[in-house]
């Protein structure tokens, strides 16, 4: 079973005002949920739990794009000073969704829904016959939408809102943006295509 940090639906956050934001976000945004901070102080404990299950294995560390991109360079970072510090190693190539036979492959996404998006990779995937695959989502979401999917790894598990920034959009905006937050009703109207 996986562990990881459950942020609660009362959760109030933290005024936007504590913290750097784009001005051109500053309308749109009403907290900051999940600060840039404790994004990468949970993502160093992932790596290291990922690299005491898989050290000594070849992994390929598969990047969902395009939301999945921050976390997967951050994460990749501290397994990279990891490798270069512990006993364990974790030899690691790179790749971003192209099917081809993979080894052992390591997931990396972004956020978790309803589940469908992962099973349907998972599926495509195994097509490839890799020897082991593991998912490891930054966030997954409480919701009644859910399939019941969960990751082998996971950083938090968050209320059934619309979260944007590190790299998770709307409509293609706020991946500029550091901390996780919680996007306003009159920003959905202003970025809706
Ligand atoms: P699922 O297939 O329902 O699990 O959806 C997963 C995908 O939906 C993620 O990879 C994101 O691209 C997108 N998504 C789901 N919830 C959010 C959110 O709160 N903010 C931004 N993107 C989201
Ligand atoms: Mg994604």
């Amino acid at each position: 079973m996986a562990t990881y940090h459950q942020i609660p639906d009362d959760e109030k956050g933290y005024e936007l005002d504590l913290f750097c934001v784009p001005k051109h976000y500053e309308e749109d945004l009403d907290r900051v949920i999940i600060p840039h901070g404790l994004i990468m102080d949970r993502t160093e404990r992932l790596a290291r739990d990922i690299v005491r299950d898989m050290g000594g294995h070849h992994i390929v560390a598969l990047c969902v794009l395009k939301g999945g991109y921050k976390f997967f360079a951050d994460l990749l970072d501290y397994i990279k000073a990891l490798n270069q510090n512990c006993d364990k190693s974790v030899p690691l190539t790179v790749d971003f969704i192209r099917l081809k036979s993979y080894c052992n492959v390591l997931i990396v996404e972004d956020i978790v829904e309803t589940g469908r998006t992962m099973e349907t990779l998972l599926s495509l995937l195994s097509e490839c016959n890799p020897k082991m695959v593991k998912v490891v989502s930054l966030l997954v979401k409480r919701t009644p939408r859910s399939s019941g999917y969960r990751p082998d790894y996971m950083g938090f598990e968050v209320p059934d809102w619309f979260l944007v920034g590190y790299a998770l959009d709307y409509n293609e905006y706020f991946r500029d943006l550091s901390h996780i937050c919680i996007l306003n009703e009159k920003a959905k109207v202003k970025y809706k295509v």
